[in-house]
């Protein structure tokens, strides 16, 4: 079993982020090889702002191991630091089709109605998640329910290239999606919208460096319906706002919705919210403490980052030659 994941160096971690992979990585640090990467370049897809760029590469990095990645266990690097990442990518492009990637909703998504102003780079972008993958044979990747597709497309493009090309070189993924609201934690504006960092309202999402105020303020005006919390899961079929909100307090304690209802049926978000503010702040308290220590290093971050770049840059670069091999561009 060996693991890849990464996570766009884009603004500050959040509560999807959190529950829908970077606690997840951490718990299979105890059963698997792990990569985990900053995706420096997949952020260019979008406009950049270089200082902030640099800036948050280090931030995420502390997020990262403030969060419990264990740079000692686990390999932490950056994508930029590895180029085999980018060459083999170029390789795939010639591999994937333009109706596959026309089929993929986070373009249609992140370019809206301004696909043609859209970067060329927004639209291969699954290309480059195809070879982060496929470069270290991965056998599990662990990512909220929005990757999903982008994992199935690498499965594709890793079965094309080994029939195309003859060879067993490829190992297809497996999307490994966390259960319940995990899979998708969505906005405490609107239970039909995905928490996401491009979410207009800083309302929408609660995120790591919240102080517990801002973390107690965000649930309190969180969208939510009149009703009291149903006896049973099928309660919450129509009510997104609270079935998020349920959700989240059962990622948060490890409690299921069932075991959450049973002690909540009957009573109102007064009661509910203020349980589900210290459940949150009693999770990411801890964290914010050791965010801001390790980001009090820099250098230390920047040399975990080196040190795990060399450690994933020679685990790759078999596949990156047996990839030019079997296309014909042999040294
Ligand atoms: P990114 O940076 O948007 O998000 C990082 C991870 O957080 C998950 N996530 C969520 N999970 C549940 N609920 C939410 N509301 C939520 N929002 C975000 C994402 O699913 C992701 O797992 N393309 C990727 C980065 C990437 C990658 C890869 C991932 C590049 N190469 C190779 C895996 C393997 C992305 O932009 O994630």
């Amino acid at each position: 079993m060996r693991v890849v994941s990464g996570i766009q160096p884009t603004g500050d971690l959040h509560l999807g982020n959190l529950l829908g992979a970077i606690l997840r990585w951490v718990r299979m640090q105890d059963e698997a090889e792990c990569l985990f990467f900053l995706a420096d370049l997949h952020a260019l897809t979008v406009e950049v702002d270089p200082a902030q760029l640099r800036s948050n590469i280090r931030e995420m990095a502390a997020a990262l191991i403030a969060s419990g990645i264990d740079p000692a266990r686990s390999i932490l690097f950056r994508q930029r630091s590895v180029p085999a990442h980018a060459e083999l990518a170029w390789i795939l492009q010639g591999t994937a089709r333009m109706g596959w990637l026309n089929r993929m909703t986070q373009f249609k998504e992140k370019s809206g109605k301004n696909r043609e102003g859209s970067s060329v780079g927004l639209f291969t972008y699954p290309v480059l998640q195809a070879a982060d993958i496929l470069l270290y044979r991965a056998t599990h990747v662990p990512v909220g329910e929005d990757q999903k597709q982008h994992v199935e497309l690498t499965r594709d493009i890793a079965l094309k290239f080994n029939t195309d090309f003859d060879v067993d070189l490829f190992v297809p993924p497996e999307p490994f999606i966390g259960g319940g609201t995990a899979a998708r934690v969505m906005s405490l504006r609107d239970g039909r919208a995905k928490m996401s960092k491009s979410d207009p309202s800083e309302m929408s999402r609660i995120l790591l460096t919240d102080s517990n105020d801002l973390i107690a303020q965000k649930v309190r005006k969180a969208k939510t319906d009149p009703e009291p919390l149903p006896a049973d899961v099928s309660g919450l079929d129509e009510r997104p706002e609270a079935k998020n909100l349920v959700g989240i307090y059962g990622a948060v304690t490890g409690e299921t919705v069932d075991q959450v209802l049973g002690r909540f049926a009957g009573q109102g978000f007064g009661a509910f919210k203020p349980a589900l503010s210290d459940a949150l702040i009693a999770l990411l308290e801890p964290l914010r403490m050791r965010l801001e220590q390790f980001r009090a290093d820099p250098a230390e971050l920047d040399r975990i980052l080196a040190a795990g770049s060399e450690r994933a840059a020679s685990l790759g670069a078999p596949t990156l030659d047996a990839a030019y091999d079997a296309v014909g561009l042999s040294r």
